[in-house]
């Protein structure tokens, strides 16, 4: 087994055991990926402060995310077909958080349901909503995440149209895989993960498939997400489904001040500054970038946390000194399910926590509550002067 000591040896590995569809469909941004690059690329742009001669003995990374105590501030992000990353990886990788102290979101397009996370967990997690034109299915599964005792409801923004990932559409991704002669070559090499899928039957999506009539092909999230999701939603739909849902709401997919404005209106109890991880509109401004206009509008009103680019507890540690209350890590976590299944999970974690702690440290701070912007070296002209 080699030594594992940070997120990449994670990819490396998961890259290795993991069919190509799955890995790519993890991998991608949208048509250029220049958003899903410069995402990571402007979270090195900013510098950390060295201070020295400061008492580091009793140092903690806990926190608070809409009011629940958290080992570090990190959730794990929805990430759809994680249960096919790994067998029944949305249960690993919600058993690992729940374990670890962080909060677990399940996708909508999660291969194992609602039902099965709760049934496989102690913990309420957080249940993500895709709004669909079925307002029926919408009610339905708001009702199914209560019943679960979900503690959130994350509804995603920006997802109303499904942004183009070249490879996915090269692969043919659907899950389960259709055995095309050029997967079944690929699968042929994946002798660990066919045996653990053969053990398990969640193979599609868990949530949509006996729930959702009227799809042509239930196995293509393409196609469903074209046929099934609400290109009509809007803020007054979302004041509606906060109505329905009458529990915490994170608003996800914000990026810029005037719909952070917008979603403090709504009185959403978090949002996350977002562009999908490059998965949307690419061209957007990276969500690091776009954080510190947002936390200006509405900062003081409203919890606001951050998704995507985040890849070490470095960038955790940036996010949250520039004013984010929590991150959320979607590849990061994939990566370690994908390598090693619900102990890749928690070694993620184990990961992003030491080098969050240990940069903490060496920046002379011992809690959560010591971080602020002088920790930081954020270049002139950081943000940018967007016309
Ligand atoms: C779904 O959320 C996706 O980005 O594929």
């Amino acid at each position: 087994m080699p030594v594992i000591t940070c997120i990449d040896d994670l990819k490396r590995i998961y890259e290795r055991r993991v069919p190509r569809m799955f890995y790519d469909y993890a991998e991608s941004g949208s048509w250029t990926e220049q958003t899903f690059r410069e995402n990571t690329s402007d979270f090195d742009q900013i510098r950390l402060r060295q201070r020295v001669a400061v008492d580091m003995s009793g140092r903690s990374t806990k926190t608070q995310m809409i009011g629940e105590d958290v080992a570090m501030p990190v959730a794990l992000a929805p990430v759809g077909l994680t249960g096919m990353q790994s067998a029944d990886g949305e249960i690993k990788a919600a058993r690992a958080a729940e374990k670890f102290g962080v909060p677990f979101t399940l996708s909508t397009m999660s291969i194992c349901s609602i039902e099965d996370v709760a049934e496989n967990t102690e913990r309420p997690f957080w249940f993500q909503l895709y709004t669909m034109k079925d307002e029926d299915y919408v009610n339905r599964l708001i009702e199914r995440a209560r019943a679960a005792k979900c503690s959130a409801l994350v509804i995603t923004l920006d997802l109303q149209i499904l942004g183009q990932r070249h490879k996915d559409l090269k692969n043919g991704l659907s899950a389960p895989p259709k055995l095309t002669p050029k997967t079944l070559a690929n699968l042929a090499t994946k002798w660990g993960w066919g045996l653990e899928m053969l053990g398990t039957k969640r193979r599609s999506f868990g949530n949509i498939v006996g729930h959702v009539k009227g799809i042509t092909d239930p196995s293509s999230l393409m196609a469903w997400t074209g046929e099934q999701f609400d290109p009509t939603l809007d803020w007054g739909k979302i004041a509606k489904i906060k109505e329905k849902w009458g529990g915490k709401v994170i608003l996800k997919g914000i990026l810029d001040a005037e719909d952070a404005k917008m979603a403090l209106k709504v009185g959403a109890d978090a949002i996350v500054v977002s562009n999908h991880g490059g998965r949307q509109l690419d061209g957007a401004i990276s969500s690091i970038r776009a954080l510190p206009a947002i936390l200006d509008a509405v900062g003081d009103q409203i919890e606001v946390h951050l998704d995507s680019g985040i890849r070490s507890g470095q960038d955790i540690l940036k996010a949250v000194a520039m004013g984010a209350k929590g991150t959320f890590i979607g590849r990061a976590f994939v990566y370690g399910l994908g390598a090693m299944g619900e102990r890749g999970v928690t070694t993620a974690l184990e990961i992003l926590h030491k080098e969050m702690d240990t940069s903490m440290a060496l920046c002379g701070r011992r809690t959560i509550d010591e971080l602020g912007r002088d920790v930081l070296l954020i270049p002139e002209g950081f943000e940018g002067r967007w016309q």
